[in-house]
């Protein structure tokens, strides 16, 4: 049986970095599950129809830089309140927790949905500022023309778009774990993130 990791939680919470630094001390793998969204909500901009686009979905459509702008993470979270769209991608994401070495999945639903049965749950948090400046930090670091508070509303509607979806909505697992980072550093929220999952092993 795999090991696995749930981590859920709204955007720019350090889900991402926590994920990949878990992965890689423990020697699991790691799946952004976001990219899905993301990719499916790309191919849409382009001009698919979004079950179609998310049922065609092919893993190499996830290794692209272009996923990490505002634009297809709005349409991202577009795409994701639709249920055909989520359920396309629930073999795919159960698929890959089911890998013998042990995975990380990081998204919104894989404590709830993808994986209930996962062995540790984490639920990363931090207030909707704090998100907002790193995410605002991050763009303007990759050269990004935005402002605090345009990255602020667009954090803030994805949230509340993301909380109130019927299908799959954005909610803590009842056995997940909150890890809140909005006063910690990345190291630290790291080291908290593996002490449960050592704890858990
Ligand atoms: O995590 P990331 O910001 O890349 O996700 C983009 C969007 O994809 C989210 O705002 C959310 O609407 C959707 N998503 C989801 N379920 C997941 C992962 C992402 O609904 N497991």
């Amino acid at each position: 049986m795999s090991f696995v990791v749930a981590i859920d939680g709204p955007a720019a919470a350090g889900k991402g970095t926590i994920s990949k630094a878990v992965a890689a001390h423990f020697g699991f793998a790691h799946l952004d599950t976001g990219l899905l969204y993301r990719a499916v909500g790309a191919k849409v901009i382009a001009g698919a129809e979004p079950i179609v686009a998310a049922r065609a979905l092919d893993p190499v459509d996830l290794e692209n830089e272009r996923l990490r702008t505002p634009a297809v993470a709005q349409a991202a979270s577009e795409v994701a309140v639709i249920e055909e769209v989520r359920a396309a991608l629930v073999a795919f994401q159960r698929s890959f927790a089911a890998r013998a070495d042990g995975a990380v999945l990081d998204g919104r639903d894989i404590g709830t949905v993808i994986c209930p049965e996962a062995d540790v749950k984490l639920f990363v948090t931090a207030s909707a500022e704090c998100r907002a400046e790193r995410r605002f930090q991050e763009l303007s670091d990759k050269g990004t023309d935005t402002t605090f508070e345009t990255v602020l509303a667009d954090v803030k509607q994805r949230d509340a778009r993301d909380q109130s979806r019927a299908a799959s909505p954005l909610i803590p697992a009842d056995d997940a774990i909150l890890l809140d980072t909005s006063d910690l550093t990345a190291a630290e929220a790291v080291a908290a993130a593996i002490k449960v999952v050592e704890a858990a092993r």
